[in-house]
This record gives C-alpha cells, structure tokens and sequence, in this order.
C-alpha cells in the first residue's frame, strides 16, 4: 500500500492504531455509529480523530486532536457534540471548528482517504472549509 501524495510535498502516511498496526477500515468500523469520532495516530504520530460517516464508510477528513492552545489531546464529547479541552476549557464543534477560548485557533485538517482497506492521511492545505480561510497550519 502506497499512501496517496497531496504532491505538494510532505508525502502522507496510513492511519496507525494505538499499537501502531494499519488500521483495517472494515474492522474499525464494527461497532460504530455514523458520528462517532475515533482516535487513530496520523500525520508525524499526531492523534487524529477518524469521523464515522456511515455504518460502511468515514469521512474525506480527519481532526488533528492537539489543542491550539497548550497542546493537550482534545476528547470527544458525544452527548454535547463537542470536542471539549480538559486543560483549560476550550470547545471545538464536531468538524473541530473553535467555538471557545483560550484556544486561538481551529483543530488542523487532514485529507483521509480509505483504499484496501486502509485510511490513507495527507495533508490539507487547501482552504480550510469550516472558516473559509487559508489553514494556519500548513
Ligand atoms: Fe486545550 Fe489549554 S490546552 S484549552
């Protein structure tokens, strides 16, 4: 398997477990529901949130979960449909939009592509769809 390539540098890599195996879409898929967000590592070993889209498929995007503000890894909270920092209280919305400080900034996006089974992740620097704006992070 052989990562699909933005081609704008920077390669990409496969979405990797906590024990660093590929993840198998089919099988991260078992028990899921359509909006369930689920860590896997992604770009540079960042944790990044794989967005459940239906009962067979996820979406074209993933959530990097480091906080803007201090760094800490941001859970998901299902029940308010937030990412909700347990650090200093910063929220993001369920595509990882900030909707409260002290975070300055959205969570950074990744392109996510499934193929044989696999998420293939690289990196976004189109505009960044939730704001409009150019991503601060590429
Ligand atoms: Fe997330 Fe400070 S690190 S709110």
């Amino acid at each position: 398997f052989i990562p699909p390539s933005s081609g704008g540098g920077g390669g990409g890599v496969t979405a990797k477990d906590a024990l660093g195996n590929d993840i198998s879409v089919s099988k991260f898929l078992e028990g899921k529901n359509p909006g369930d967000r689920a860590l896997a590592q992604g770009l540079k070993g960042d944790p990044t949130y794989i967005v459940v889209d239906t009962k067979e498929s996820v979406k074209d995007y993933g959530i990097n979960a480091v906080c803007t503000h201090l760094g800490c890894v941001v859970p998901w909270n299902g029940s308010e449909n937030k990412f909700m920092c347990p650090c200093h209280g910063s929220q993001y919305d369920s595509a990882g939009k900030v909707v409260r400080g002290p975070a300055p900034r959205s969570l950074a996006l990744v392109h996510a592509k499934v193929e044989d089974d696999k998420i293939g992740l690289t990196q976004w620097t189109e505009t960044d769809f939730r704001t409009g704006e150019e991503p601060w992070w590429a």
